[in-house]
């Protein structure tokens, strides 16, 4: 067995964040889940996980919002570590530490990229070699976002968004505004739930615009394709996010839209110039808290040289 790394060097892995450039939402199932037709598009703004050999299972964290993020076992990274050490009948021993910079409970599934570094870094760390398919099914164990953020790229998730397929993507600029606290998941698609009471929701299905849009590569087509089902759920929940949208659009953006489950808001804009014009516009206007600047597609869940 290939010991992968040796004790005390450490595996770090880089994983990307998500947009969603659709996010279509069915009816609740009886699981409680929603069946989705999820697009999810990686964007090159990355946490880092270090996994180092340790004596227990310990996780810390650096990073604007560090304080933010829960260093027991309900943070996904540790969960991860836990459930790769037991479907191999090991002790989870290692430590480790995340290097934040996507936003937290922001809807660009940074949770879920920690989840998905930690086992790509565990399994390296402790030499195992877990075929990728096995992975792939201890992400969806963890969460629904989760294998998106192992694989990156541009995908298509069906199901509860666990089940991908991948779709051709070229290359696009955005500007995240990055809101004040965090929204939860769960609380949004109980709100969807809410608003949609009475109403005959259709089966979530992929546009086909949309796809022709992203494989163009042309962002004037993939701003008229964006949809976001969660995004009015969002709003109700944080109706200033609105103020924020509208002042990326009046700073030239050419599209805006909640990301995922929000609070962090996404424009899609022409040029990686018009992205720091509308990233400083965005943090001039006292309707975020920050902005990054990313360009999409972005790979998957890297082990670092
Ligand atoms: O899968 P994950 O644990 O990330 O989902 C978090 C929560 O988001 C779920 O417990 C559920 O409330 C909601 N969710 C949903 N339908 C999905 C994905 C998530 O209702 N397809």
């Amino acid at each position: 067995m290939s010991t992968g790394a040796g004790a005390g060097a450490g595996v770090t892995v880089r994983v990307p964040a998500k947009v969603n450039v659709q996010l279509a939402v069915g009816a609740a199932r009886p699981d409680g889940f929603h069946d989705l037709a999820n697009v999810f598009l990686a964007v090159s703004l990355f946490d880092e996980v270090t996994a180092t050999l340790a004596d227990s299972l310990t996780v810390s964290c650096t990073g604007p919002d560090a304080d933010q993020v829960p260093l027991d076992r309900t943070n996904l990274a540790a969960r991860a570590a836990e459930t790769l050490a037991a479907r191999h009948g090991i002790s989870p021993s290692v430590h480790l530490h995340i290097a934040k910079n996507i936003p937290v409970a922001g809807g660009m599934a940074g949770g879920s990229a920690d989840g998905a570094a930690a086992l790509v870094a565990c399994d390296a760390l402790w030499g195992l070699n877990t075929p990728l398919a096995e992975l792939l099914d201890i992400c969806a164990e963890l969460g629904s976002d989760v294998p998106f953020s192992l694989v990156g790229g541009a995908a298509l998730g069906t199901g509860r968004g666990e089940l991908l397929t991948p779709v051709e993507a070229g290359t696009f600029h955005w500007v995240f505004a990055v809101a004040d606290g965090g929204l939860s998941t769960p609380a949004v698609f109980r709100e969807f739930d809410r608003l949609a009471e009475g109403r005959e929701i259709p089966e979530p299905v992929a546009s086909p615009a949309l796809l022709a849009a992203l494989a163009s590569g042309d962002p004037e087509a993939l701003a008229g394709a964006l949809s976001n089902d969660l995004q009015p759920a969002a709003l109700s929940l944080r109706p200033s996010l609105a103020a924020t949208l509208g002042a990326g659009v009046e700073a030239g953006a050419l599209a805006a839209l909640v990301s995922g489950s929000g609070p962090t808001t996404a424009f899609l804009v022409r040029d990686p110039e018009s992205a720091l014009k509308v990233a400083a516009a965005l943090e001039a206007s006292g309707t975020c808290r920050t902005t990054r600047v990313a360009s999409s597609p972005a790979p998957g869940a890297v082990v670092l040289p």
